[in-house]
């Protein structure tokens, strides 16, 4: 357990328990004000993020911040952006189980020092792991799920949505309905 970023950081950019470690180019750790009442959670790392070592940096990442901004959300202010594994799965493959396994105590101790009010899942991937083990993105996104005094909601990852462009009003749906959730259950994301 942690008591603060810089040794949690310092030890996860270390990190060498699953073999992603030895493809990567650099550990994506993740963005954000560690003051932040909001995270997000994606799934890993892709080409882009793994050469800049920054989540959602490509074309995905530049839709991500489109969708931000909508809702006065901004990555270097009032938010926090992290994935279930810090390290680029070969060709963008999904993280296996065992390597999200590894990862998974890195974005706990990550939750555990941010203490959210609420995470948003961007994907399958993360709600599957982070709501529930069924978790249905077209059937359940936008829906807030409370756990342990956390609010979840899962919605399209954004690579989806390039894929899936007739999916976007619905993805704004949910962006409208987390800045709902936010300003009634938060104090200072919108200050
Ligand atoms: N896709 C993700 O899930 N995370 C990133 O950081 C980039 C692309």
């Amino acid at each position: 357990m942690y008591d603060n970023w810089e040794a949690l950081k310092t030890d996860c950019m270390e990190c060498r328990k699953c073999s992603l470690c030895e493809t990567r180019t650099n550990l994506v750790f993740g963005v954000g004000s560690e003051n932040s009442e909001v995270m997000f959670v994606g799934e890993g790392p892709g080409e882009n993020e793994d050469l800049q070592g920054e989540p959602f940096v490509g074309r995905g990442g530049k839709l991500l911040d489109k969708y931000l901004e909508a809702i006065e959300l901004d990555r270097r202010k009032n938010i926090y952006i992290a994935n279930m594994v810090k390290c680029r799965p070969p060709k963008n493959r999904d993280p296996l189980p065992e390597e999200q396994d590894e990862c998974i105590g890195w974005l706990r101790e990550q939750t555990r020092l941010l203490r959210p009010k609420i995470i948003v899942c961007l994907g399958r991937i993360s709600a599957q792991r982070l709501i529930s083990k069924d978790f249905k993105v077209t059937k359940q996104h936008g829906e807030f799920v409370e756990k342990g005094g956390i609010f979840f909601m899962g919605t399209f990852h954004p690579a989806a949505l390039l894929r899936n462009p007739n999916q976007k009003p619905d993805a704004l749906e949910d962006f409208l309905a987390l800045r709902k959730k936010i300003l009634e259950i938060c104090d200072h994301t919108y200050e």
